[in-house]
């Protein structure tokens, strides 16, 4: 599979972003959950397309939800991650395609249709953004970083706790960010802006492509519990440039 033919795909989901009426167009899921019709486009396009060039390969969208899948190899699509920054045009929201095979995450992809910038990986390639090699930090300590953070915000129970992981976090780093793309953030601590990111409860598609791009740039993956994520459920995560994991993991 040539990733450059997926990556020419996953490129043509701009048209659709730039599309402010549809993005108008909002459907509520749950508690500061919606979707839009810029969402279900995409993922009835991208499905589409790649059913059709891959037939034996399933689809997991979010915009259809989580459930089994019967075989081994599968793609997992956010079709916007960001939504609520798309709804109010912050203009920092992506298309987030990962391939699982086995249970193993073997390619990703994050498009930002924003700045048109593809940051991708393969399993055992390295990790690439618009065609250049990319690293995670070198910060040996929190110190030496600053930290974007997830708030779950469709899980209000758990924000209490979480907003203390970050104060604690900000207290012992240069300052933490909070941009609202979860897979964005990924790739971000991927290329070495951030040392790290955590969220206290991300889905799948959220994590699946960013997830290969920190391991493929040098970086670690855990969730709190320092354990490996697993991809067929919802789960909190730590991402970081494995440096500073431990320290990290010690205050979540
Ligand atoms: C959300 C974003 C957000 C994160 C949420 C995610 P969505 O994805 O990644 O940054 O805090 O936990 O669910 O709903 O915009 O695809
Ligand atoms: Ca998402
Ligand atoms: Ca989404």
């Amino acid at each position: 599979m040539d990733i450059q033919e997926i990556i020419a795909l996953v490129k043509k989901a701009r048209a659709f972003v730039e599309n402010r009426e549809k993005a108008g167009h909002i459907k509520t899921k749950g508690r500061a959950d919606y979707v839009t019709q810029v969402d279900t486009d995409i993922q009835e396009f991208l499905s589409r397309e790649l059913r059709s060039r891959f037939p034996d390969i399933q689809f997991l969208g979010e915009e259809e939800g989580l459930h089994e899948m019967s075989g081994d190899v599968y793609w997992i699509l956010d079709p916007i991650d960001g939504t609520t920054n798309l709804i109010h045009d912050f203009q920092h929201s992506v298309v987030s395609l990962g391939l699982c095979e086995k249970g193993k995450i073997t390619m990703g992809i994050v498009y930002d249709p924003f700045r048109e910038d593809v940051y991708y990986a393969q399993r055992g390639q390295g990790s690439f953004l618009n065609g250049s090699p990319i690293h995670v930090s070198d910060a040996e300590t929190l110190s030496e970083t600053i930290i974007s953070v997830g708030t779950s915000p469709y899980d209000r129970e758990l924000t209490a706790k979480n907003f203390q992981r970050i104060q604690r976090v900000f207290d012992l780093s240069q300052d933490i960010r909070r941009m609202g793309a979860a897979a964005l953030d990924l790739a971000y601590v991927a290329c070495g802006r951030t040392g790290g990111f955590f969220e206290p409860r991300l889905s799948p598609w959220d994590f699946a492509a960013g997830m290969l791009l920190v391991e493929e740039a040098g970086g670690q993956v855990t969730d709190f519990a320092g354990e490996p994520l697993n991809l067929s459920k919802k789960g909190s995560i730590a991402a970081s440039n494995g440096k500073i994991h431990e320290e990290l993991l010690g205050i979540l």
